[in-house]
């Protein structure tokens, strides 16, 4: 790295040296043991930065689901009726447990899905944690959060999640449903199950009652068959849009409610009076945070055409200092790409967007490592709306920028996709941002800042991002039944 144009310097390796305690093999956890699948079948978890399996996982059949589903079902009456502020207290020793361990679960996050170990750290536990002591604090105030109406749980909550924050989908998913006196089946994604199964641990450490939450392991079939079991009768999936539809059209003829948080083209709109520094910094975070592997990524750059250039040479400049490389280095940025199938997806979208004519913009041409998944951060210049790399999801470390020069012509662009996840609002001037925000189509808009996340702060999309709300009062809502108080 060049300090001032004159000292050349680099930082000294600084690896994570913690390691916790994996097993060679998991088996399914379900009514508070861990047991072998009744399909006797298991599968192979693998680091993606180094591409050396971990650890076998099981993985469940229908026949596993049917007895989850069932342990839940039992555990339910108990844990509902269980006085709010017992529940509470079990929240609360699961969030204190969570972050004793943060370190060894962090390192384990980085090690099964490949995102550098300072997101781990810093971002994914923490908020893991807090969204257990959050919901703690809801269990036993939850008359008060829908006046006029008696709250009653839905049963046992069906909940499958993605690879990009393994933990922290867990968290965000399980706590909520707890606080409100449901009990859960989950089954988080083939490629990043090992957080979810030593959450299972804490789980047995606190003394949570058997069956309240089971976690069952596996691919599509295993969640296909959450989704068919009749006795699940909530069902909450955050994942690719493809898959949400058919489980929306699988509960087509069922009385179950449904929230999916699915993919987005998250625009970011930079205007010539933004604190351009701090825009770039957001703008950075936005698509190279976590190596793009985030829904809400801000994947679509619209600059004020004023500015474009300055914009562009220190946003190049900004990349050029991003260190990809081993995520458990402390130093690194940017981390291994998740799976071969995702690094195949993003390889074949950038072709794509050098064929239709955009002009790619790459990191340095330093060696990345010849093991693992990886991807340079890249962001893409002379992109047209009708280009490919503009309109689908990437999930991977992939700008792609582009200009406006009025206010209309910024929302219409950013609107023009079938998505409505997330966006952002550069600019110095209030009225601008009230003006901007609320006419853009998306479920969350950030203003001069990009990716912060609070558990007391609901999160989710609309079109096809999505519906359904997680986290504060809004994120309650889907796991009650609330009746009227006088009918
Ligand atoms: P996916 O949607 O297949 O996987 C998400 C979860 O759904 C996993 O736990 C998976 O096992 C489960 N699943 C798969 N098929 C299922 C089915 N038929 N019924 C029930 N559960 C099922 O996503 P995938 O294949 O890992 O990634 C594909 C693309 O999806 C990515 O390139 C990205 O664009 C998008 N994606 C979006 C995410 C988000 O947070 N919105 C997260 C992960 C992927
Ligand atoms: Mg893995």
């Amino acid at each position: 790295m060049s300090n001032s144009g004159t000292i050349e310097w680099d930082y000294a390796p600084a690896p994570e040296r913690i390691r916790p305690d994996i097993s060679d093999e998991y088996g399914l956890f379900i009514d508070g043991a861990f047991v072998e699948p009744e399909s006797g079948e298991s599968f192979k978890t693998v680091n993606p930065a180094t591409g050396q399996t971990i650890a076998r996982v099981a993985s469940a059949g229908a026949a596993d689901v049917d007895k989850a589903v069932k342990a839940a079902k039992a555990a339910g009456g108990k844990w509902s009726r269980l006085k709010p502020t017992e529940r509470a207290k079990f929240l609360f020793r699961i969030a204190r447990r969570l972050q004793e361990c943060a370190r060894e679960l962090a390192v384990l996050e980085t090690m099964d899905g490949g995102k550098p170990i300072c997101e781990s750290r810093d971002v994914d536990l923490p908020l893991a944690a807090q969204h257990f002591f959050y919901h703690a604090g809801w269990a036993d105030k939850l008359q008060w959060a829908f006046p006029g109406c008696t709250p009653r749980p839905r049963g046992v909550c069906g909940q499958i999640i993605p690879w990009n924050f393994p933990l922290l989908m867990a968290a965000w998913k399980i706590a909520p449903a707890l606080a409100c006196g449901n009990t859960v089946v989950l089954k988080p994604a083939e490629t990043t199950p090992l957080t979810a199964l030593h959450l299972a641990r804490v789980f047995q450490e606190v003394d949570l009652p058997p069956g309240v939450v089971n976690i069952l392991t596996g691919a599509g079939e295993t969640g296909a068959a959450i989704v068919d079991h009749p006795g699940v009768k909530k069902i909450a999936f955050t994942g690719s849009t493809d898959v949400g539809r058919g489980i929306m059209h699988a509960l087509a003829s069922r009385d179950v409610p449904l929230t999916l948080e699915l993919g987005g083209k998250s625009p970011n709109i930079v205007f010539a009076d933004a604190a351009i520094d701090q825009a770039v910094e957001g703008v950075v975070s936005g698509i190279w945070f976590n190596q793009g592997h985030v829904c809400c990524a801000g994947s679509r750059l619209f600059v004020e055409e004023s500015i474009v250039e300055p914009f562009v040479a220190a946003l190049r400049e900004r990349m050029g200092r991003l260190r990809v490389g081993d995520p458990l280095d402390k130093n690194t940025d940017v981390g291994a790409i998740n799976s071969r199938e995702q690094l195949n997806r993003i390889e074949a979208l950038v072709a794509c967007g050098q064929e239709e004519g955009a002009i790619l913009h790459e990191i340095n041409d330093d060696p990345l490592p010849k093991r693992g998944n990886w991807h340079r951060p890249c962001f893409f210049t002379g992109v047209e709306p009708s280009h490919v790399i503009a309109r689908e999801e990437i999930f991977g470390p992939v700008l792609s920028v582009m200009t406006f020069r009025t206010p209309q012509e910024a929302l219409r662009r950013a609107n023009s996709t079938p998505y409505g996840l997330a966006a952002g609002v550069w600019t110095d001037k209030g009225s601008k941002v009230f003006d901007i925000a609320g006419a853009l189509e998306a479920g969350v808009v950030w203003c001069n800042t990009y990716n912060k996340f609070d558990a007391a702060s609901p999160f989710g999309g609309c079109k096809a991002s999505g519906f359904g709300r997680e986290g504060g009062r809004h994120g309650l809502r889907p796991y009650l039944n609330l009746r009227s108080s006088g009918a």
